[in-house]
């Protein structure tokens, strides 16, 4: 973080935690909708138009590390098959086969030197190209050219794999824009997977990742943990184009040190912002990541019903070899895990609450703005003119954002 963003970072704390009021010209938000957190044509536009259109986290580098690597990846929807291939290259294909659309893979990973289809033996090369057929002189002018194994974008931040369904979405870090330069400070190309957990609540992915773009609810769900050392008037955020943003909150006592994280290692380049503040990003849209110097953990929401998510969270911290990872690692996500369940065991009664009709929409005030935002952008990336009138967000945050 730049010399420039951190006096900004520092001016905008101690700017909201003196003002009285909202800062001059900043608008009324109008109402959320509440169809676009309950009604099944607004989740199918979002399946369409916004989870097929976007970076979504796949993977670490570490778990395709050998050529003939590969994993599947189902939380998109549709099953996607990530592999390195001989030269060295990530590759992401749909795990269909050209001929009848069985799948290429049924295990969850490992590592081989082509697919073959289980149903009647095509076989593909890593690179997805069709290799073989049985039976071939029962098919008139199969073109093997034309039949490779359907590909998917994938791009990587550090040792972060993405992919995209979407072959006209800008590239990956013209999708981030500054995040990634601001993501520099944590070598994530230095980094190893330390940990990974899922946990399915009963909810949309909305509600619960909404709780974790504010920090308006601290003194209530979080008063005995978070609000402790937190001090939530002081937060700044930033809006930033194609739906990220950054929230930093400041602790209430500036020398404070999460006790959980004293004698772990650090990441060297990791600037004084967010040492000694709590720093969390969305990236969109559904990562929240609350990055520190001594590790990150990256909390990714994905849908599995109409009520139903999955939150997977993801640690990473500096390399070492796997049995010198620092025993602290055990209570340091233990102690996270519950601030996190406070978050998650409120979640399926707000859900259960949204769904009747004492739910009309929502107003949310200026702290909560990166929710308003998140939601502008899941307008612009479905199209505003596939939503019912009804359902839309009016833009009305374009002069708030940092396009600098
Ligand atoms: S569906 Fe794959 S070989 Fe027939
Ligand atoms: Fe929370």
């Amino acid at each position: 973080m730049d010399a420039t963003t951190t006096r900004r970072i520092k001016d905008a704390i101690a700017f909201e935690a003196a003002r009285t009021e909202t800062p001059a010209g900043f608008p009324r938000l109008p109402d959320i909708p509440a169809a676009r957190y309950v009604d099944p044509q607004f989740l199918e536009l979002e399946k369409h138009g916004l989870w097929k259109r976007s970076w979504l986290y796949a993977g670490h580098d570490s778990q395709v590390a050998e050529p003939g690597n590969w994993f599947l990846i189902r939380n998109t929807g549709t099953p996607i098959l990530v592999v390195r291939d001989l030269q060295g290259g990530l590759r992401a294909f749909y795990n269909t086969c050209r001929h009848r659309g069985g799948p290429l893979v049924t295990a969850e990973s490992g590592q081989s030197r082509g697919f073959v289809c289980g149903y009647h033996g095509w076989s593909y090369a890593l690179d997805g190209q069709l290799k073989a057929v049985r039976d071939k002189r029962d098919f008139v002018d199969l073109d093997f050219a034309c039949r490779s194994l359907l590909p998917v974008r994938c791009e990587t931040l550090g040792g972060w794999i993405f992919i995209n369904e979407d072959p006209d979405a800008p590239a990956l870090l013209e999708s981030l824009g500054p995040l990634a330069d601001e993501l520099g400070q944590f070598e994530l190309d230095n980094l190893m997977l330390v940990h990974s957990r899922g946990y399915d609540v009963a909810c949309t992915v909305k509600v619960l990742l909404d709780v974790f773009l504010e920090v308006y609810h601290l003194k209530s769900i979080h008063q005995d943990t978070a609000d402790r050392f937190l001090d939530h008037r002081g937060t700044a955020i930033t809006l930033w184009p194609h739906g990220h943003s950054r929230m930093v909150t400041p602790n209430r006592r500036p020398d404070w040190i999460d006790p959980g994280t004293r004698g772990m290692p650090e990441i060297p380049g990791v600037t004084e912002i967010p040492r000694i503040n709590n720093v969390s990003y969305n990236i969109f849209p559904n990562i929240v990541m609350p990055p520190t110097a001594t590790g990150i953990p990256m909390l990714v929401f994905w849908p599995l019903t109409a009520n139903s998510m999955r939150i997977e969270c993801h640690w990473f911290g500096p390399k070492v070899p796997t049995e010198d990872l620092n025993p602290l690692w055990e209570a340091r996500i233990r102690n996270f895990e519950r601030i996190l369940f406070e978050d998650t065991e409120f979640a399926p009664q707000i859900q259960e609450s949204v769904e009747g009709p004492g739910f009309k929409g929502m107003p949310l005030n200026y702290q909560e703005r990166r929710i308003y935002h998140w939601h502008e952008e899941a307008d612009r990336r479905i199209g505003r003119d596939r939503i019912p009138a009804e359902m839309r967000v009016e833009p009305v945050l374009d002069d708030w954002v940092d396009k600098s």
